[in-house]
């Protein structure tokens, strides 16, 4: 187990970094310096309630080696968390996705092997590309460490990119690295932008929710705080230069997902008059399934929200609740999805 004394958290004022500060902060004895360029995607709010003498946010850009470099030089650890994370938005304008998840990765690498700090890269199933929904013909096969790269949109081919530099730099470097590769992601302080929590504010708004092409796309949901968990572990007890997969076995449609949240809201899911169908995302990737074995027997991890409907709940709860936070991004983020027909 490695000394976590203090751990330089980059992205940690966004949806999953702000959750695995509020999960340090709770489990370890830890300080940690956030670095956030406080993107579209940040808010401060989101590290509320935390103890000042142990959570510091430096706002600044994990691609400048003037801002990166001293902040390396401070912790035991950096978790890697800051990127550019929205498909959608990928189509729309690649470059900050190539600048800040490879150009930022890679700055963050130079300064971990110039100082020789422990560094845990946070990843996605996505570099994975997709799996073929499952039928009577088609087997149900899940993502393992070792499926081949295959990324599909500019946001997952720049994570994949990032992927890369990090075992490159472990094996030319000796960097001592890990790296993690997690199914998505649901819980509190997720922008609007994305799935969930835009069906569920669209609901709450009084209007319908918005399901791109067929709805039988499948994703495999993990509720945000066990896949911090997951990277704790891992950066405390994970072999150095291994990837390990995170999920918690919640494949789910998305058709299933809309209907669950119109169920929660007393709506008839059945009732196909309820959901808007929009234009598809070009690319889409059909299915992601995670396959998390060595996760589980390695570190002895296991998912604590088991139970996806009740953390959905729990996470329809707690927008219900913090209307003053997802309120003032959700008219930008519908017009611009409107302007796609989306
Ligand atoms: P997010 O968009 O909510 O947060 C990203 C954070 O990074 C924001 O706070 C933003 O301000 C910051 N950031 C962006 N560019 C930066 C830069 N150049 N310098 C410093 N900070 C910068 O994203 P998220 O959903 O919380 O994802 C966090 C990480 O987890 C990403 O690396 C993503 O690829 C990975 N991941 C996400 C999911 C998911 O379901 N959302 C699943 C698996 C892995
Ligand atoms: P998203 O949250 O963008 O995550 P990712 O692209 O990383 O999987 O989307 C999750 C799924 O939901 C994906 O299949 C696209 C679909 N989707 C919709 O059907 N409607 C929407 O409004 C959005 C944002 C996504």
């Amino acid at each position: 187990m490695i000394a976590v004394e203090h751990i330089l958290v980059t992205g940690g004022a966004g949806f999953i970094g702000s959750n695995f500060v509020h999960h340090l902060v709770g489990h370890t004895e830890a300080r940690v310096t956030v670095l956030d360029k406080l993107t579209y995607a940040a808010t401060r709010e989101s590290l509320t309630g935390l103890p000042s003498d142990r959570v510091e946010l430096v706002v600044g850009d994990i691609a400048d080696a003037g801002v990166v470099d001293p902040l390396v030089d401070r912790v035991d650890a950096v978790v890697h968390y800051a990127a550019e994370s929205h498909n959608d938005n990928s189509l729309a304008d690649p470059a900050p996705f190539v600048q800040t998840n490879i150009v930022g990765t890679f700055t963050l690498l130079e300064a971990v092997r110039r100082s020789g700090v422990r560094f845990h890269h946070v990843s996605t199933d996505e570099v994975y590309g997709d799996l073929p929904l499952v039928t009577d013909e088609v087997p149900a096969k899940r993502f393992t460490e070792d499926t081949p790269y295959r990324p599909s949109s500019p946001y997952s081919a720049t994570k994949a990119g990032s992927d890369h530099l990090v075992r490159a730099w472990v094996r030319s470097f000796g960097v001592r690295a890990t790296i993690s590769n997690c199914s998505n992601n649901y819980g509190p302080w997720q922008h609007v932008e994305k799935f969930i929590p835009r069906q569920i504010t669209e609901v709450i708004e009084g209007r319908r929710p918005r399901v791109y092409g067929d709805g039988r796309n499948v994703r495999d949901w993990i509720h945000t705080d066990d896949h911090s968990a997951a990277v704790l572990a891992i950066l405390q007890r994970g072999r150095i230069g291994e990837t390990y997969l995170i999920g918690a076995d919640g494949e789910r449609s998305n058709l299933e997902v809309v209907r669950a949240i119109l169920r929660h809201f007393g709506r008839d899911p059945e009732d196909p008059a309820e959901i808007e169908f929009v234009a598809d995302r070009a690319g889409h990737d059909r299915r992601y399934a995670i396959e998390s074995g060595k996760l589980r027997a390695e570190l002895g991890w296991t998912p604590r929200f088991a139970d996806f409907e009740s953390g959905l709940a729990d996470t329809i709860a707690w927008y219900q609740a913090h209307e003053d936070w997802w309120r003032p991004a959700k008219a930008d983020t519908e017009a611009s999805y409107a302007a796609k027909g989306q």
